[in-house]
């Protein structure tokens, strides 16, 4: 069994939000193979308030409110905050845990040293935070899973230039990266290869079972989103956070390689990654830095295997 805590900036229920956090969650409650024991909230796709109260709720409708969730950062470590979200009305307030996200990590990992897993698939604030506080937390650490980065060279996005849990808070992935964690990066490079379409959302919809009908009516009403702002790849969207939770137990629908890799923390490619996969041929000599593997990046996926456990 996996243990995990599970660090999201979760939008789904606020109307126009990316979807994908809510999926993860609910694809690592139902993954027999895992254990959540703690949920953090992060802020990202909106803010750190309207992500806990929608995680509660989401827990609350899937019959979970007995995981704490613990709120997190309210903004990134120096920059701004760059998405506020709303809280439709209806959805109740309920509480959070009252320890802080990042305390709730460094505790419950120092509580069981090698047993628990960290799967971010928000900006790594939290988790930055956490190797801040304790320096025994990466050690402790049985594993750290991340949706963020794109490995390819490629943007993807016109509107930054690398992708955007790390572009939110690239001075907190250059922590985790240089903490001496290996984590697993799962990456733009895979996750927009693994898509929900228009159809199997509204089908969701038509569901009789709550939380895939409440899932399938966000998805579609993102997918429209989707096809208003973009020109390319419509009536799909991607399920990027999920892709990382099912790594977790699941890593072979992923192909994985050794890397040394570095964010740029600078304003032009803030968030880019430069990324090296060792895999020169040529001899290190007294003039040249011999670089070690800080990350095991996902460079390949396998998505038809990854579409029907996600479905199922
Ligand atoms: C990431 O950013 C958010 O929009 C998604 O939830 C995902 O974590 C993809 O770039
Ligand atoms: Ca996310």
């Amino acid at each position: 069994m996996e243990r995990i805590i599970l660090d999201v900036d979760l939008a789904m229920g606020a109307p126009g939000s990316d979807i994908d956090d809510g999926f993860a969650l609910a694809l690592a409650l139902a993954d027999p193979g895992i254990q959540v024991d703690l949920v953090t909230t992060v802020n990202g796709n909106t803010d750190v308030a309207t992500a806990t109260t929608l995680t509660l709720e989401l827990l609350h409708q899937l019959g979970r409110s007995d995981i704490p969730v613990h709120r997190g950062a309210l903004r990134p470590l120096i920059r701004p905050q760059t998405r506020h979200g709303m809280v439709p009305e209806g959805v109740p307030a309920r509480e959070p845990h009252p320890t802080a996200a990042a305390v709730a990590m460094v505790d419950h990992v120092r509580a069981n040293p090698g047993e628990i897993t960290v799967v971010a698939v928000g900006p790594l604030t939290n988790v930055a935070l956490a190797i801040r506080l304790d320096p025994s937390f990466a050690a402790n650490l049985k594993q750290l899973v991340i949706m963020g980065g794109v490995f390819d060279g490629h943007t993807h996005r016109a509107s930054m230039p690398g992708e955007f849990n790390i572009w939110n808070d690239p001075e907190a992935a250059d922590i985790v990266l240089t903490s001496g964690i290996a984590a697993r990066w799962v990456g733009l490079d895979v996750t927009l290869q693994v898509r929900v379409s228009r159809g199997e959302a509204k089908a969701m919809e038509a569901s009789d079972k709550p939380f895939e009908s409440f899932a399938g009516r966000y998805t579609a009403a993102w997918i429209d989103h989707l096809n208003l702002r973009n020109t390319e790849q419509v009536d799909s969207c991607a399920m990027h956070d999920p892709l990382a939770v099912a790594a977790v137990t699941h890593p072979e629908f992923l192909t994985w390689a050794p890397a040394y890799v570095q964010v740029e923390t600078g304003d032009r490619m803030r968030g880019a990654f430069v990324t090296d996969y060792l895999d020169s041929d040529w001899a290190p000599d007294e003039s040249r830095v011999s670089l070690s593997p800080n990350a095991l990046v996902a460079r390949a996926v396998d998505a038809a295997a990854f579409h029907e456990f996600f479905l199922t």
